[in-house]
């Protein structure tokens, strides 16, 4: 029969995002040639980023969104470098393409693997594992705001940024989390901060408390953020699917991945749920600019994430074969420096494919 072929665009963008998306590619082309012709990969590779910025001024081309918008995803590495400022660089191209390509839902597991050491007491590889769902269209990302009164005489500069909470983003994230709750232990936590940010903060606690009586059969709590990070460290076994606003969410997500070792370990998927858009997923680490270049940074955030990836496309066998395979190469203890080992990126990435089934 004919193979399939998916079109993905891979945007590797700074630092060790050029190194992690190279180690993904290098395994999704493996899993293609070891399905025997049943798929492949065509793969449309972009310059982007900040290197880009340096030559055209521009974190991306004018029209960056329409080279990208037929692919069936984009595999993303990260962006950010200390040549241009960060809000500069995140905003011009990897919001832009979020935002663009409304991708509402940001999917992010922490999963504690085998061999890989973590800073919890108690913890334990095998009961272990969450993820948070972080709205990521609007919230206190949404871009709202601005600078005034530069240079007044005596008074100095005022910035604005204001958080946006609709009643339509709030309920399509948190019905995605009750959905996805289903599908795992049926436990979902909302993360406000409703007692300081009494506004968009209550409309996201009354539309949760609406939409948990649609799921009676889902258990269901209501916690402020600072108490949640607590939480994170002092009871991790409660967690199941956290559910929270774009920065909250984000925070949240960086914690865990420590807690689970390191940051070099989280994956994470920007999804337009609609599938009106590509989806991107990417690891959920920076451009790591103190380690960049050597060789030495961690794929596996980047991996789990292609894992993500082939799960969306439809590819859900060869995804839980990805994940299985990284579970080993970690319980064999071929493990990259940040997570306590002495393996280059390179050797975990073959390690990976050849622990593939
Ligand atoms: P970072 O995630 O790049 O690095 C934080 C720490 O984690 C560093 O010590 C780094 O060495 C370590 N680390 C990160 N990824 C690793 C990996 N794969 N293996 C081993 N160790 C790893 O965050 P930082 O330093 O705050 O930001 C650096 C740049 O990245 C900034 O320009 C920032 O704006 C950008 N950034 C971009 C993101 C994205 O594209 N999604 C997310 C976070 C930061
Ligand atoms: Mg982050």
């Amino acid at each position: 029969s004919e193979a399939r072929t998916y079109t993905i665009t891979a945007i590797p963008a700074d630092g060790v995002g050029q190194e992690v998306v190279d180690a993904g590619r290098t395994v999704l082309d493996a899993l293609a040639r070891e399905s025997r012709g049943a798929f492949s990969f065509s793969w449309q590779e972009l310059d982007w980023g900040s290197e880009y910025y340096a030559k055209h001024g521009r974190m991306m081309p004018e029209d960056g969104p329409d080279l990208v918008k037929d692919s069936e995803a984009i595999y993303f590495g990260a962006v950010g470098w200390p040549s241009v400022p960060d809000h500069v660089s995140l905003w011009g191209l990897r919001l832009r393409l979020c935002q663009g390509f409304d991708q509402w839902a940001n999917i992010r597991p922490v999963t504690f693997l085998p061999g890989v050491e973590s800073p919890l007491r108690r913890a334990d590889s095998s009961d272990l594992d969450w993820v948070v769902v972080r709205e990521n269209s609007e919230g206190e990302y949404a871009g709202f705001g601005g600078r005034n009164f530069a240079g007044r005489p005596g008074q100095g500069e005022v910035a604005t940024q204001s958080a946006v909470f609709t009643e339509v983003g709030c309920e399509r994230i948190i019905r995605f989390a009750f959905d996805l709750a289903r599908t795992r232990r049926r436990k979902i936590s909302s993360v406000t901060k409703s007692n300081a940010q009494q506004y968009g903060m209550v409309l996201w606690d009354d539309v949760f408390q609406r939409v948990a009586r649609d799921y009676p059969d889902v258990e269901t709590e209501s916690v402020l953020v600072d108490a949640m990070s607590a939480k994170f460290i002092l009871h991790p076994e409660d967690l199941d699917v956290v559910v929270a606003s774009n920065l909250n969410a984000d925070i949240l997500s960086d914690l865990g991945s420590a807690l689970a070792g390191s940051l070099g370990l989280a994956s994470s998927a920007n999804l337009n749920p609609e599938r009106r858009f590509p989806s991107m997923f990417e690891p959920v680490h920076g451009s790591a600019p103190d380690i960049a270049g050597r060789g030495l940074c961690n794929p596996i955030g980047a991996l789990g994430s292609a894992a993500l990836m082939l799960d969306h496309l439809g590819l859900a066998a060869e995804g839980e074969n990805l994940q299985q395979a990284i579970a080993e190469t970690c319980r064999r203890g071929i493990l990259t420096h940040d997570v306590g080992g002495t393996a280059m990126t390179r050797e975990v990435t073959s390690a990976v494919i050849d622990h593939l089934q």
